[in-house]
């Protein structure tokens, strides 16, 4: 599927048919207001990703594990090596974004299972998203959009909205309550949405996934951060892979009768059981800024046999927006 996915009007058309395969219809916010709006609020950067800006392309593997096995008939867990395109990025839409900031990190993936079978996803470093659906996201954005006059968005209109939609607090405050992450290898990235894993005997099992590094998280402190500076993660990214050292758990968090299925604000209790599906190893980084995942838009609801969504109103809004951001991107001027 690498070369198939990796045309970008293809890869618009495989998301296409599975957000009308997988996903409950649903009025949403109209995606070409939803992409304008991220401009409105953090600026146009023309060829750039509205979200999750700056970043990098990466290539790697994963090997699923038997716990894999056990609970998905996804080729993904076969046990063989399938080989991963990965994307790591800064959160927002500022391709100069400081990497030194107490701001989010991304973990996109694209799985090119056996038989052109793609599975795609994006990653946050935070176990919660910022707003429950695409109305309050859309509403927030809204909120934080700044005044022409001032630059600046109004403080009192950002209050209102947060006061009525404290959801829109959380990702926000766990990001400021986290240091600096010092690697995009050294960092834990939940999926936030619930997903069900369908085994060979058809049984259908819920979690929240995890992608915990391997070797440990790795933080910078205050002091630390601002002697690194706006740009480092690159270059400390092309040494752990050259050194072997970015490898993530891919765990996965089992959910119970009962549990909230349907929202990315409200994470799975903490002591629920937490199994390993598989590993992830990144194995080689794009030299320079461009690479092999640029015409791919991480939609997560391009999902290989064996794993299905949840009721998430959130998973289902992104394909469409997601596949207006690829086509703005990849129409405007080449980026710098
Ligand atoms: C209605 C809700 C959402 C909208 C409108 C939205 C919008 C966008 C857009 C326009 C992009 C850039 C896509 C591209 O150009 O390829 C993007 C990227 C991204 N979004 Fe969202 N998003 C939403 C929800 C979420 C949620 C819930 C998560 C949590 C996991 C998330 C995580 C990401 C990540 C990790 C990326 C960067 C992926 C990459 O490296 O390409 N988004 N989002």
């Amino acid at each position: 599927m690498r070369g198939l996915s990796s045309h970008p009007l293809l890869a618009l058309a495989v998301g296409a048919a599975a957000v009308l395969s997988s996903v409950p219809a649903r009025a949403q916010v109209d995606p070409n207001r939803f992409v304008d709006q991220f401009e409105s609020t953090f600026g146009k950067f023309e060829g750039f990703r509205r979200s999750g800006a700056k970043g990098i392309c990466a290539t790697g593997e994963f090997v699923g594990s038997e716990q894999g096995r056990m609970l998905s008939t996804a080729s993904a867990f076969s046990g063989r090596p399938v080989p991963v395109i990965v994307r790591f990025s800064v959160g927002g839409a500022n391709p100069q974004a400081p990497d030194n900031a107490r701001t989010q990190r991304n973990l996109a993936l694209q799985f090119n299972l056996p038989g052109g079978e793609v599975w795609q996803m994006g990653n946050i470093s935070a176990p919660v998203f910022g707003a429950a659906t695409p109305e309050q996201f859309f509403g927030r954005l809204q909120s934080l959009q700044p005044d022409p006059a001032t630059k600046a968005a109004d403080a009192a209109k950002v209050k209102a909205f947060a006061d009525a939609n404290p959801d829109v607090l959380l990702l926000p405050r766990y990001l400021a309550s986290q240091a600096v992450p010092a690697s995009y290898g050294g960092t834990n990235y939940w999926g936030v949405h619930a997903f069900a894993f369908v085994n060979a005997q058809g049984n259908k099992q819920f979690g929240k996934w995890i992608f915990e590094p391997v070797g440990g998280v790795k933080t910078l402190t205050d002091d630390e951060a601002k002697a690194k500076g706006p740009q480092f993660l690159f270059d400390e990214l092309r040494q752990a892979v050259a050194a072997g050292t970015v490898a993530f758990n891919f765990n996965l968090q089992l959910a119970q009768a009962g549990d909230r299925l349907d929202s990315a604000v409200v994470p799975l209790p903490e002591d629920r059981r937490k199994v390993t599906l598989g590993r992830l190893t990144a194995r080689q980084v794009s030299p320079d800024a461009r690479g092999e995942c640029d015409a791919i838009t991480f939609n997560p609801i391009v999902l290989p046999k064996g794993v299905e969504p949840s009721t998430d109103p959130m998973l289902s809004a992104r394909a469409a927006p997601y596949a207006v951001g690829l086509v703005r991107r990849l129409t405007e001027k080449p980026r710098q």
